[in-house]
């Protein structure tokens, strides 16, 4: 099934193509580079590899105006501005999860098609997704219609859900950063939580929120004492994700309101990102006021 919006169509359909080149070009490349992104983190060989592969392809859609990814300080103009015609804007996460290389554990790339000029708030996302690097490679795509998830192989994708939604019941939680960091107020709401739930932490955001979108619960990487402004990207990581989980029928949040709410100053923004079941987010806004 492909995407009603022909330019996400083409989109999601080069991500989904090179999803499978990006999983073989790994190996071999688990190394990090001297460089730093401009959030200040070491790169890995396969950020940069990944960066330049998915760039190179994507700026070439008619219909993007803009391509930035986190590994890139700027926004790269692709001929057409967001704010002034119809061209959308596509921001990538190439590698998320890449201190998993190492380790050999799960890893993705996440993406977000924005109806704006970057940096843009996460309420002009059109559609945002993520490919997983799992035991099997898959893909979950949000429209204004649906949460689709695809099993890739080959270049093609295959559905496996034409409805992902969030279950009802909780069982999981994973939360992010070290416990003596924690502020009291949240730490108090991990307790509570930790209680109830079912510890699953991978170190790749994307794994972390497939566990939540599968079994139900919520995944949080929140405020830190040392890192107010939490660890993750809002313009790479939150929106995308959180644009995922409210389609599903969960909600996401950055302790106060919606992560789609959230007005960036800068592209490598970072936010305290929230993300799962109503309830389960409805309590720690609750903790957090
Ligand atoms: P990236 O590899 O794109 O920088 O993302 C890593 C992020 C995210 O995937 C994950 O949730 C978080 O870093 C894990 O952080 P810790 O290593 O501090 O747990
Ligand atoms: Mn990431
Ligand atoms: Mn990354």
């Amino acid at each position: 099934m492909t995407v009603s919006d022909p330019v996400v169509e083409a989109v999601v359909a080069t991500i989904g193509r090179s999803a499978t080149e990006i999983r073989q070009g790994l190996i071999g490349r688990r190394g990090t580079v001297d460089e730093e992104n401009p959030s200040g983190e070491t790169q890995a060989e396969a950020d940069v590899w990944a960066d330049d592969l998915l760039g190179d392809r994507l700026v070439g859609i008619d219909g993007v105006g803009q391509y930035a990814s986190e590994e890139r300080a700027e926004v790269v103009d692709c001929g057409a501005d967001p704010a002034e015609s119809d061209a959308y804007a596509v921001a990538v996460d190439p590698l998320d999860g890449s201190s998993n290389l190492k380790s050999n554990n799960t890893m993705g790339t996440i993406f977000g098609v924005y109806d704006a000029a970057l940096p843009a708030r996460g309420e002009t996302l059109v559609a945002a997704g993520f490919v997983l690097y799992g035991p099997i490679t898959t893909m979950l795509i949000a429209t204004e219609e649906t949460v689709t998830e695809y099993e890739l192989s080959g270049g093609e994708r295959t559905i496996v859900d034409r409805d992902v939604t969030l279950p009802d019941e909780p069982v999981v939680y994973g939360f992010g950063g070290r416990v003596p960091d924690w502020p009291d107020d949240f730490h108090a709401y991990a307790r509570e939580i930790e209680d109830e739930l079912k510890l699953r932490y991978g170190g790749a955001l994307i794994g972390d929120v497939n566990q939540v979108l599968t079994y139900g619960g919520t995944f949080g990487y929140p405020a830190l004492e040392s890192r107010p402004e939490g660890k993750l990207r809002l313009q790479f990581e939150g929106n995308p994700i959180g644009y995922v989980v409210e389609r599903a029928g969960g909600r996401s949040s950055n302790g106060d309101r919606s992560l789609l709410a959230v007005e960036p100053d800068g592209l490598h923004d970072r936010t305290p990102v929230h993300v799962g079941n109503d309830e389960l987010i409805e309590r720690l806004e609750a903790a957090l006021a």
